[in-house]
């Protein structure tokens, strides 16, 4: 870890109830969390209001997605005016699950982003790259130009944490080597100083995602650049979740 204060997420994705999620806010209510850590989850959508009501203001909330705009006319969507009426603070944007699986593309993103920030919502904008663009050499090229266009519809860096999750490593259980994910959060800051600049290089966050638990987080967290993280399956689980939260150095 080396820029800013240490930042960890918890993705829920689509899963969990009423019940399951009861259980998940008393084990991270109950839960030691270090104090020198911004730590947000991600529930879905309906149940954000139960989260905002009984989780510990110690925890911020993030929306797992929104509209592109203002609300309206868009069935099924959830805009980020609503997001901020009911709490939340943060949108994951860009998720490699919202790209390849319901087919969001660069430039949508970029708006999203855009769109969130100028409301005031902080944004963890997610890239990274499938297997076979790893396997045949295309890791950089295929962040850098997720990056870039999140930099082309952004105005300001400020509210934004950059999450690189390796698509072959979410889910699978395969996660990255802390030199994998080192390498290429050095190449992301390295991309922002020579297209955005050396100040937002050095101060924006950079996190991993993809298979961290509460066995590698300790290992990973010891990386220069590696400012957080962004869990998915490990984060329904309370104590795990503040393992990592825990793995601070
Ligand atoms: O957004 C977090 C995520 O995609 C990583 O998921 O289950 O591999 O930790 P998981």
């Amino acid at each position: 870890a080396g820029s800013g204060k240490f930042f960890v997420g918890g993705n829920w994705k689509c899963n969990g109830t009423k019940d399951s999620i009861t259980k998940l806010i008393s084990d991270l209510n109950s839960a030691k969390l270090e104090t020198d850590v911004d730590v947000v989850v991600a529930p879905p959508f309906v149940y954000i209001d139960q989260v905002k009501n009984t989780l510990s203001d110690r925890i911020e909330i993030s929306g797992q997605n929104s509209w592109v705009g203002k609300g309206g006319a868009f069935t099924g969507e959830i805009s980020v005016e609503q997001l901020k009426d009911i709490g939340a603070k943060w949108v994951i944007l860009g998720h490699s699950e919202r790209r390849h699986v319901i087919g969001e593309d660069d430039q949508f993103i970029g708006k999203k982003a855009a769109y969130a920030l100028s409301e005031g919502l902080g944004v963890i904008a997610c890239i990274g790259e499938k297997l076979e663009e790893r396997e045949s050499g295309k890791t950089f090229d295929v962040c850098f130009q997720q990056l870039k266009a999140f930099a082309d519809a952004v105005s300001s860096w400020d509210n934004i944490v950059i999450a690189y999750e390796p698509v072959w490593a979410i889910g699978t259980g395969k996660v990255a080597t802390p030199l994998q994910a080192q390498e290429v959060h050095v190449a992301v800051r390295d991309w922002l100083k020579k297209n955005v600049s050396a100040e937002v290089a050095s101060k924006t966050r950079i996190i991993y995602g993809g298979s961290v638990n509460g066995g590698n987080c300790a290992e990973l967290a010891k990386q220069e650049d590696i400012d957080g993280f962004l869990v998915g399956g490990a984060s329904l689980k309370g104590p795990e979740f503040a393992t990592i939260v825990n793995s601070v150095t």
